[in-house]
């Protein structure tokens, strides 16, 4: 079965608030995606199942967002050459310094685009993969540089 080339993965349903921010640039710009709970520690198997059915599904791009010993995007790159954009989610204690360090500070050899703490990041992740996916779909090409301009457009110069 065909997939949404946007496939995105969280750690727990505690993450969805922050990641559905993704779906918004997705949707504004007229990508398909899919969303899942899949936790590397909490459900490895199916975190397995997910990576080795990724690359021959349709899936283009995986957006992995999870928090504290964030492994779930590192962990997804490890098993696919698909590119993984990595969300850290904002933690109890550590306010998500753990989950941006675990994400970021991946050992060389296997690569995760690492976006901001939260909302932001998550937000950021859904632009990103459209980004990614027009390099090869110049109809989104265009949507995305039609999305640019228009928020360019929308930032006022005075507080008046
Ligand atoms: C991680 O642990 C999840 O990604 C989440 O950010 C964090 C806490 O999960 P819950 O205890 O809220 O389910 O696996």
């Amino acid at each position: 079965m065909s997939k949404a080339p946007v496939q995105i993965i969280m750690g727990s349903r505690s993450d969805w608030p922050a990641m559905q921010a993704a779906l918004i640039p997705l949707k504004e710009l007229g990508v398909e995606f899919e969303v899942s709970i899949v936790s590397a520690h909490r459900t490895p198997h199916r975190l397995v199942e997910f990576c080795k059915n990724s690359e021959t599904n349709g899936t283009k791009v995986i957006i992995a967002g999870a928090g504290g010993a964030a492994h779930l995007a590192g962990m997804a790159a490890s098993m696919t050459w698909l590119p993984v954009i990595a969300c850290p989610m904002a933690s109890k204690h550590l306010k998500g310094m753990d989950s941006l360090l675990s994400m970021a500070q991946m050992p060389k050899g296997v690569a995760v685009a690492t976006q901001a703490i939260g909302e932001a990041g998550a937000y950021n992740a859904g632009l990103l993969a459209s980004q990614i996916l027009a390099t090869s779909d110049p109809d989104l090409q265009k949507r995305l540089q039609t999305w640019r301009a228009k928020q360019t457009e929308s930032v006022l110069e005075s507080v008046e």
